[in-house]
């Protein structure tokens, strides 16, 4: 475990930093933290390396996995980017967006991270130790979210521990991570741009940039189609089952609650999170994971979670929290 002072830029000379980078370079696995959750990191060029990932989160090897870069020139490498690609990259890199986009001539990430698909993932995190380690290892980093295949995703290194450390080198520690949800997927590899996951950066803000509205996964990406981005129905799931929308709570449940109003009962909840009392998305989105993880600890039996609006973030809140009420597969 390593736990750099990122308020220094001292951390980048530590010999810490030499090691990991080697480890990586070596196939192994790396739990690194990004603004949006830590990420299960490895050589995206190494097609061992990146079948570990997917042994690590017993991960089905349809689902491909983004590759992180260090800068958008990296990104270029890799993918062909339009001028669509090239707005949203301008727009929101470094920051919580993925884009799907066609292979280039020049790319070098394996089959196993694309899933054997004409097109690749790439993201440039806001989180500087990411994008630091692909700096310096000279590679994009293949990193799905560093939990077990379904499981609920970490926002804090200790999550990452306890699920999959046998399976890694190195955990590098740096505290919460920001965002708290998985970037926004936008899919740019034929005409029509397609919101493949919502996630860190609203879709309102994306259709700002593109100038139109976007349009969903198409229906051969969804359910278990190997396009399909976190779109496997049962995903994200407690051990505690889930009730959405809900209008008021029991003795046994645990009431995962938004804004300031109460809901009937909520008193008499065996635990209850409130994940923004002022209503605000964006810190109700920071605190969702380990939020879900705090009631599904608590006991409760089931988990009762209050309506949240779907506009901004709230349309990513509300696609995890459907599927961590899903039936479970
Ligand atoms: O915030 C995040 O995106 C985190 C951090 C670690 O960066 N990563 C993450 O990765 O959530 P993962 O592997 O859990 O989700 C990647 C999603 C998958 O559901 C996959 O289906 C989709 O991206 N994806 C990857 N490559 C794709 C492609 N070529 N076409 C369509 N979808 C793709
Ligand atoms: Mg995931």
């Amino acid at each position: 475990r390593w736990t750099p002072d990122l308020k220094t830029r001292d951390w980048q000379d530590a010999r810490e930093a030499d090691a990991v980078c080697a480890a990586l370079v070596n196939g192994e696995l790396v739990a690194v933290p990004t603004e949006t959750v830590y990420g299960l990191a490895a050589d995206a060029t190494s097609g061992t390396a990146c079948a570990r990932i997917f042994a690590a989160k017993g991960r089905p090897q349809f689902n491909p996995l983004i590759s992180h870069v260090a800068s958008l020139e990296a990104a270029l490498e890799h993918g062909i980017f339009d001028a669509r690609a090239l707005a949203l990259a301008e727009a929101f890199w470094p920051g919580p967006l993925t884009l799907v986009v066609p292979k280039s001539k020049t790319c070098r990430i394996s089959d196993l991270a694309t899933a054997g698909l004409e097109t690749v993932a790439l993201r440039l995190p806001a989180g500087p130790v990411m994008r630091f380690l692909s700096q310096k290892t000279g590679r994009p980093l293949a990193a799905p979210s560093a939990n077990r295949s379904g499981r609920i995703s970490p926002t804090i290194a200790d999550d990452v521990i306890a699920d999959l450390g046998p399976s890694l080198s190195w955990v590098i520690d740096a505290g919460p991570c920001a965002v708290g949800i998985e970037s926004t997927i936008v899919g740019l590899a034929d005409d029509t741009p397609r919101l493949l996951r919502p996630g860190g950066i609203s879709r309102q803000d994306i259709e700002t940039v593109l100038g139109h509205r976007l349009q969903g996964a198409s229906a051969d990406m969804r359910a278990d189609a190997p396009a399909a981005p976190g779109m496997l129905s049962s995903h994200y799931a407690p051990d505690a089952a889930m009730i959405l929308n809900a209008l008021e709570a029991g003795p046994e449940d645990g009431l995962l609650s938004f804004g300031p109003d109460a809901l009937p009962r909520a008193s008499e909840a065996l635990a209850e999170v409130n994940l923004s009392p002022s209503g605000d998305l964006t810190e109700a989105a920071a605190n969702l994971f380990q939020a879900m993880r705090t009631l599904d600890a608590s006991g409760a039996r089931t988990i009762r979670v209050q309506f949240i609006p779907n506009f901004g973030l709230g349309e990513a809140i509300n696609d995890r929290l459907r599927r961590a009420a899903a039936p479970r597969g």
